[in-house]
């Protein structure tokens, strides 16, 4: 067994060594499956190519002209570009990322898309946002809270950062039950949000904590093993490893995306 990934400093250094070296995102084919036909014309292939999230927050997250969206984790900027096409030029949107590679991506691929005007990326932390109280109508991100070491405290940014009755409406993996130890303690599990995924009965109690309300779960997506594949992040090792500690019928559903909305009280 690899040694236990206990200490939040490596796991933050494994989740920036990884996507600090990838060559590339899941591409079309997962972004196909994730975004309709609508939202993928027009986008810069970069984008597209870049794409690693586990669900479509945009779609769910009800964006209008005008508003001040974050994206948490914007990697590629595909979902930073999808909402900024939502607000429009009297609208911002800030990604946010902790690699300057990633906010550099997100940001050409902006000029590419002709928002750029409107849509930046900023380098910082999911657990301490550079982003001043107050500032965002709705906060979206597809694929990122499970990364992070400190979820509690990540979330407590989100809601800190959004106006009260601001939105909050993120995609990510959760997970029924206690994955066996060997996925848990696999730093590409970590870094492929599987072995930091919640369940959803601890999701909703920790965004209840961080100050929100009107908490939703939907849009559950199953991903088996053979779908998480496709990401870059898992190479034959740790999927062979999966295929032979996960029981045969949890292999369909090693882990399900689901879009998590709420909205800041107060
Ligand atoms: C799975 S990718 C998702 C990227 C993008 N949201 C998408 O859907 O394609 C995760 C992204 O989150 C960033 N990230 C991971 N942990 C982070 C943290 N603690 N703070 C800020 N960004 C983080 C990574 O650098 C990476 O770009």
């Amino acid at each position: 067994m690899t040694r236990d990934l206990m200490f939040q400093s490596e796991i933050r250094n494994v989740v920036r060594s990884t996507y600090g070296r990838l060559p590339g995102g899941a591409g079309r084919a997962m972004a196909e499956r994730l975004y309709s036909e609508e939202q993928l014309a027009g986008l810069p292939d970069d984008a597209i190519d870049w794409s690693l999230g586990v669900g479509n927050p945009v779609a769910h997250a009800a964006l209008r002209p005008g508003e001040r969206i974050v994206d948490l984790g914007c990697g590629g900027g595909i979902d930073s570009i999808l909402a900024a096409r939502e607000v429009g030029p009297t609208g911002t949107v800030t990604g946010v990322d902790t690699l300057t590679e990633m906010c550099e991506r997100t940001r050409q691929a902006a000029g590419t898309a002709g928002v750029a005007e409107w849509c930046d990326a900023v380098q910082g932390e999911l657990e301490d946002l550079p982003l001043p109280d107050d500032s965002a109508d709705a906060v979206v991100s597809n694929g990122v809270v499970n990364l992070s070491p400190r979820k509690s405290r990540a979330l407590a940014e989100a809601a800190r950062v959004l106006r009260g009755g601001g939105r909050l409406c993120i995609a990510d993996f959760v997970v029924n039950d206690d994955l066996p130890p060997e996925v848990l303690t696999s730093s590409a599990a970590w870094a492929g949000c599987i072995a930091g995924a919640l369940s959803e009965e601890v999701l909703v109690k920790k965004l209840m904590k961080a100050g929100f309300t009107e908490i939703e779960l939907g849009e559950r997506i199953p991903f088996g093993i053979d779908d998480v594949a496709v990401y870059p992040l898992f190479d034959d090792a740790v999927i062979q490893l999966m295929k032979r500690v996960v029981p045969e019928p949890e292999q369909r559903r090693i882990a399900t995306s689901v879009i998590a909305k709420a909205v800041r009280a107060g």
